[in-house]
This record gives C-alpha cells, sequence and structure tokens, in this order.
C-alpha cells in the first residue's frame, strides 16, 4: 500500500446530505434470541446486502459502487465509495439537534472535569485540523499520538481521520524505544503529545519519552498539550497546541476520502520480536465500528457509556471514539488509574480517600449507564472489597461490559452481583485490534448467557472452529478459531510488510482468517475461547510477545540467552515468567533479576516488566536448538507434569530448573 492515496475526492462540498441521525434512534434492536436468529441468518444469505445496509447508516459524500472485492486475503470494501470518519462522527450530529448534547464527559485523575458538547467538539476538531494542514501535514501522511486520556487525545484522532492523515497511537505506558520504534516503522512526520500525564498521583513524563524517541526519525512536528505543567525541553520542532490549535480556525471544509482510505495502524504484538503495525481503512472500519456499538451496547441518547480502555488500546479506538460518537452518544472519559483518589481540592476538602472506589464513585457522580472493562479491573475490585462499590450509588447502571481476556466465572458472577445488582446484562465480547470491532458477544435482553462464554458471533460475522487442516471440529472439542468469510472492519495489511499478513492470518488455515485463540463450541452453540494458542501472552488483557521481551532480556549485556512463558496468574489472566542464563562471569541473583526487570521496562514498557525471573545454567531445548516453551511453562506455572520429552536434548536441564523453582518457592 502507498501511503500516498491517490484517490483523494473533493465532493463532500458538493453532497452534504448526511442521513439523519434520526437513523440511528430507529435502528433495529435486537429483543430475542428469535430475532436474533432471524437477522443471523438474513445476514448469512446475504452478506454484502446485510453490510450495505450498515454502511448506509454512516454519512457518505458518495455511495459505492460495489459492496465487496474479495480476493483472498485481499479485500475492499464499499468500493467507489468515498466518505470522512469526522463528518459521520460530529459533523452531522453537529448540524442537528445533538449540537449541545455532551460528547464527551471529562474527569481528570486529579478531579478536574470537562463537558464538550458534539457543536465544541466539532470546532476544536475543525481547529486540530486547520492546524495540523498550516504545519503541512496532507493526506497519507503518518501522525503518531501519544497522549494521556484526555479529550485532546479524541480530538487529535478525528483531526487526523479530516484531513486523511492516519493516526498511530502508542499507548502512553510504552517506553521512549518502544514509541521510537513505532514512530520510525510509520515514518510518522508528526507527534502529539502531552507534557505529562496523572498516573496515580505522579507524573508520566510523556514529552520527555518523544524527546528521547525523536533522534534519527521523520519526525518534523512536535504538538504538545499542557496538561500537567511540567517542566519540558524545548526545540524547534515543538509548538504547544495551545498556540497552533486554540488559534485556528473553528471552520473547516472536510474532504472525503476514498472507502479504503487508510484511516490508522495500530501496533499490537505478534509472535516475533516485532510489533505489527495493524492497518485500517475509513469505510469499513467505521461501519463495524458504528454498527457493533449500536447493536451490542444498545445504545440511547440519554447514555453515558463508559469503556474504560485506553486509547492506546484497540479498544479505545473502537468504543471510546469511532463507534459511540458515530452513533451520537455521551461518552466518559477518565484519565487515571483505578485506585487513584480526587485531590482534596476537587472534592470540596473532604477526605477523598484510599481512591480503591475511583471507578464508582465515577459511575455515581456522572450517571454511567453502560460500563465496559476488562476481567483483570474486574478481578482487582474484587480482591480491593465488596464495600467499595456498595458504599456507591449505581442504580443508573444498565448494561455491563467485559473485554480482552477470557473472563473466569467467579469474576462474572461477581460482576454482575456487586456492580450490576443482578440487574444489568453482561456481554462478555470477543474480538481482536485485528478484526476492529466486537465479531462474538451476546446481545442484551436477546441472548440467555453464559459466565465465561462470549456467546454467539454477532450478526454478520462467520465463526467456525476447525483443526489444523481447516476441518470443523465437534461440539465441546478444542480447535483453532477462524472467520471464514470477510467482514468490513477486518486489518488490510501489516503496515510495510503484506507477506507477513497473508501468512499469519491467511496462511495458517486454507481459505479463512486465522485468529490466533483455541476455542471450543458447546451443544448449544456457544463459543469458550481456550486462550492464544501462539506465542502471545495477554497479561492484564494486553498483548504481549513472549519473543519482544525475550529480544528485550538479550540486548541486555549480562544475559545469554532468555526464554519468556505465561503462567496463569489470578489478577492478570497471565503473569511473565522469564528464563535467564547469564554470561559467563555474571551471577543470577537478586541484584540483576531487578537489573532485567528494569531493563525490560525501559525497553518496552512497564506492562512487560516480568513478575518473575528464574536463572538457569541452560535452557530444555529439542535437539534442534528450540527452546521448548511448553516445558517452561508447565515448570513456571508449578506443575509437575511433563508431557512428552522425548525430544528434549537434555533431561538433566529440566531437573534442574524444577528444583530451583520448587526451593525458591
Ligand atoms: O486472546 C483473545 C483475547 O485478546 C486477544 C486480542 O487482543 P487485542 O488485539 O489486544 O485486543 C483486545 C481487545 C479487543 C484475542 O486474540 N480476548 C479479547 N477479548 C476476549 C478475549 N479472550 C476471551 N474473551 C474475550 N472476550
Amino acid at each position: 500500500m502507498s501511503s500516498k492515496s491517490s484517490s483523494i475526492e473533493s465532493v463532500l462540498t458538493e453532497n452534504r446530505s448526511f442521513p439523519p441521525p434520526e437513523a440511528f434512534a430507529k435502528a433495529a434492536r435486537v429483543g430475542s434470541l428469535a430475532e436474533y436468529e432471524g437477522l443471523y441468518a438474513r445476514a448469512e444469505r446475504d452478506p454484502e446486502g446485510f453490510w450495505a445496509e450498515q454502511a448506509a447508516e454512516l454519512a457518505w459524500a458518495r455511495p459505492w459502487s460495489q459492496v465487496l472485492e474479495w480476493k483472498l486475503p485481499d479485500a475492499r470494501w464499499f468500493v467507489g465509495g468515498a466518505l470522512n470518519a469526522s463528518v459521520s462522527c460530529v459533523d452531522r450530529h453537529a448540524a442537528s439537534w445533538r449540537k449541545n448534547k455532551a460528547a464527551i464527559l471529562f474527569e481528570g485523575e486529579p478531579g478536574d472535569t470537562r463537558v464538550i458538547t458534539y457543536g465544541q467538539l466539532h470546532r476544536e476538531v475543525c481547529r486540530a485540523a486547520n492546524a495540523l494542514t498550516a504545519l503541512g501535514i496532507r493526506a497519507g501522511d503518518f501522525v503518531a499520538i501519544y497522549l494521556p486520556m484526555i479529550p485532546e487525545a479524541a480530538i487529535a484522532m478525528l483531526a487526523c481521520a479530516r484531513i486523511g492523515a492516519p493516526h498511530t497511537i502508542v499507548f502512553g505506558g510504552f517506553s521512549s524505544e518502544a514509541l521510537a520504534d513505532r514512530i520510525g516503522d510509520c515514518k510518522a512526520k508528526a507527534v502529539i503529545t502531552a507534557d505529562g500525564g496523572w498516573r496515580r498521583g505522579a507524573i508520566v513524563p510523556l514529552k520527555d519519552n518523544v524527546d528521547h524517541a525523536l533522534a534519527g526519525t521523520t519526525v518534523e512536528h512536535v504538538i504538545v498539550v499542557e496538561r500537567c505543567k511540567n517542566q519540558v525541553a524545548w526545540t524547534s520542532r515543538d509548538r504547544w497546541w495551545h498556540d497552533v490549535v486554540d488559534t485556528a480556525s473553528p471552520a473547516h471544509e472536510p474532504v472525503a476520502f476514498d472507502s479504503e482510505h487508510p484511516l490508522f495502524s495500530l501496533y499490537t504484538s505478534g509472535t516475533t520480536g516485532k510489533p505489527k503495525g495493524i492497518l485500517h481503512t475509513t469505510g469499513g472500519y467505521l461501519t463495524c465500528a458504528a454498527y457493533t456499538t449500536k447493536l451490542v451496547f444498545d445504545l440511547r441518547d440519554d447514555d453515558v457509556f463508559w469503556c474504560t480502555a485506553d486509547i492506546g488500546w484497540v479498544t479505545g479506538h473502537s468504543y471510546v471514539v469511532y463507534g459511540p460518537l458515530a452513533n451520537g452518544a455521551t461518552v466518559m472519559m477518565y484519565e487515571g488509574a483505578p485506585n487513584a483518589p480526587r485531590t482534596r481540592a476537587f472534592t470540596s476538602g473532604r477526605d477523598p480517600g484510599a481512591g480503591l472506589d475511583r471507578f464508582w464513585d465515577v459511575i455515581e457522580r456522572w450517571g454511567v449507564t453502560v460500563f465496559y472493562t476488562a476481567p483483570t479491573a474486574i478481578r482487582a475490585f474484587m480482591k480491593w472489597g465488596d464495600q467499595h462499590p456498595a458504599a456507591h450509588d449505581l442504580s443508573s447502571l444498565r448494561l455491563l461490559g467485559s473485554v480482552g481476556e477470557p473472563i473466569n466465572p467467579e469474576a462474572w458472577m461477581w460482576y454482575r452481583k456487586e456492580i450490576g445488582g443482578d440487574r444489568c446484562p453482561i456481554v462478555d465480547t470477543w474480538w481482536q485490534t485485528e478484526t476492529g470491532s466486537i465479531m462474538i458477544s451476546p446481545l442484551p435482553g436477546a441472548t440467555p448467557t453464559k459466565p465465561g462464554s462470549a456467546t454467539r458471533p454477532l450478526p454478520g460475522i462467520s465463526i467456525d472452529i476447525v483443526n489444523k487442516d481447516g476441518v470443523p471440529v465437534g461440539p465441546n472439542q478444542g480447535g483453532f478459531l477462524v472467520i471464514t468469510r470477510p467482514w468490513p472492519s477486518m486489518l488490510r495489511t501489516i503496515y510495510g510488510d503484506h507477506e507477513r499478513f497473508r501468512t499469519t492470518y491467511f496462511g495458517e488455515i486454507e481459505g479463512c482468517y486465522f485468529a490466533g485463540d483455541g476455542a471450543r463450541r458447546d451443544a448449544d452453540g456457544y463459543i469458550w475461547i481456550m486462550g492464544r494458542v501462539d506465542d502471545v501472552i495477554n497479561v492484564a488483557g494486553h498483548r504481549l510477545s513472549t519473543m519482544e521481551v525475550e529480544s528485550a532480556l538479550v540486548s541486555h549485556p549480562k544475559v545469554a540467552e532468555a526464554a519468556v512463558v505465561g503462567r496463569p496468574d489470578d489478577l492478570k489472566g497471565q503473569a511473565i515468567v522469564a528464563f535467564v542464563t547469564p554470561r559467563s562471569g555474571f551471577i543470577g541473583d537478586d541484584a540483576l533479576a531487578k537489573e532485567l526487570r528494569e531493563h525490560v521496562a525501559k525497553h518496552i514498557g512497564a506492562l512487560a516488566r516480568p513478575e518473575e525471573i528464574r536463572f538457569a545454567d541452560a535452557l530444555p531445548k529439542t535437539r534442534s536448538g528450540k527452546i521448548m516453551r511448553r516445558l517452561l511453562r508447565e515448570v513456571a506455572s508449578g506443575s509437575t507434569a511433563r508431557g512428552d520429552t522425548t525430544t528434549l536434548e537434555d533431561q538433566g536441564v529440566l531437573e534442574k530448573l524444577a528444583q530451583s523453582f520448587a526451593h525458591d518457592d
């Protein structure tokens, strides 16, 4: 894919007939299982007709001539159509009765608040689009965004979309090295960041991290939002957001882009050390983000929708920004940690407490109606104690959601009882960065739920569970989760590596998309996700590749070899355990373990910091020299069952590892 799109169209000014936003209020709600099954069957019979109906709810400047062009693995959706994503998310609401409706309700970690209406959001997005244009950013140029969860994050995304500059958001918890890799890979021309962001009362030095990341990159401009007023260094490429955006014109004529114009890339971990830039395009991605938000969360105009994900993850893209805003919804945005109290300045001098109730406090004060979070967070809430939610009036809630990893039935039950008060349905949503939007989920009020199951695929999504030859497996048999038909929000490529895209997702199982997850389907057709089948681990709902952590470890001068595995963890789902062989002359002691943990955090980010480091003289390998991770996983989880060890080159290695483990415990 060339970075400059040749199909940019200036057609929007000629055709400003947006579908009325009221269309959303009238949109189909699925009220029963039979209705879901009917809709599912209709979509199976005529997928293109079904998706065309969903796409028609966006504001298109020029209609498509063909719904789908599919030549495995390459899809083009709504071929010939043109649209501007920010028009669907902002302009058409600002031009309707929603202009004075809140688009974003914001609470910063200290407790500062802002309410931004659709009318204001429109002016801010236009200003930011004008500011980016004035700096020379053009359609096709990548812009990196490295911001805390503040309204400027959504404004920056929509401004990029408005001028056709694909954004690449890097989670604020990633280190400057991880940021540099991502900026370098997509050759970003500008970075939008902040002086800092609040996290558990401390300032995350975002601008400093950007400064460290920028040496030798293509970045020409850095736009800095003033958030924490911390000291930052300044160079000639830096501009304050308030200098360039606040002074820009609030009027901006949007240009429509080809449906297949890149909207964003987002890096995620694969099975190698190099993260993958997952590329999504405009028409198909936005169609599914809008459709799934409406269907799964049954959004209504009086909802306050709070998806707690950071915009640095795909969940924040689809369910904080693009999906809800395309539906004209009100979203809640909270900057900080779930266990950070407001500061006294924002509690009218009252004791803010320890902050373990912060989320419930936000729900109560803002009247949140739909709450969408990760099982890791739910398990942390359980650990912190029932008294925290019990101290708050959560009766505004009507629907709860879960995403990111399999939710254990205990956490599901707790969520339902303690947070939903046995009143709110729970939607356990399975999807991936690559799928762009929710693929498998119950529909509230329609699908009977089973704790721990994401239940059934959404209408339009064809799922199967197959063996490695692509043959469907029987009920309750484990297999690989595949998607057998293209869908509009599927990734289009791995930026700069189309071959890796083909082999990773379409090269494993003949003829369909391979998700990388194991799953089984029960006798009722309910899908149970069993977790990753590759070397990807899921720590607190965040994807990490074992290879990425290994490469960080072996880049340390005292490390000869390293192998990283996930071990089950009550709180985080999986925890990282690293087996390390030090170079000769170095001793594997506590000091080195500490040094290595910090080294990984510096290379990737705090979320990749190994929970445990085990030193070993040698690692278990096959005769051909391949590290046997399966055995290490067994050792790490304390299991004594070793399975098949016949290919192990040196049986003694395993004994030693197991003993060292038992010893330290
Ligand atoms: O293993 C699955 C798990 O998270 C992976 C996708 O991670 P990522 O691209 O970072 O996106 C996370 C947010 C969409 C999947 O391959 N996963 C996600 N949701 C669920 C899940 N596992 C079980 N149940 C879920 N609801």
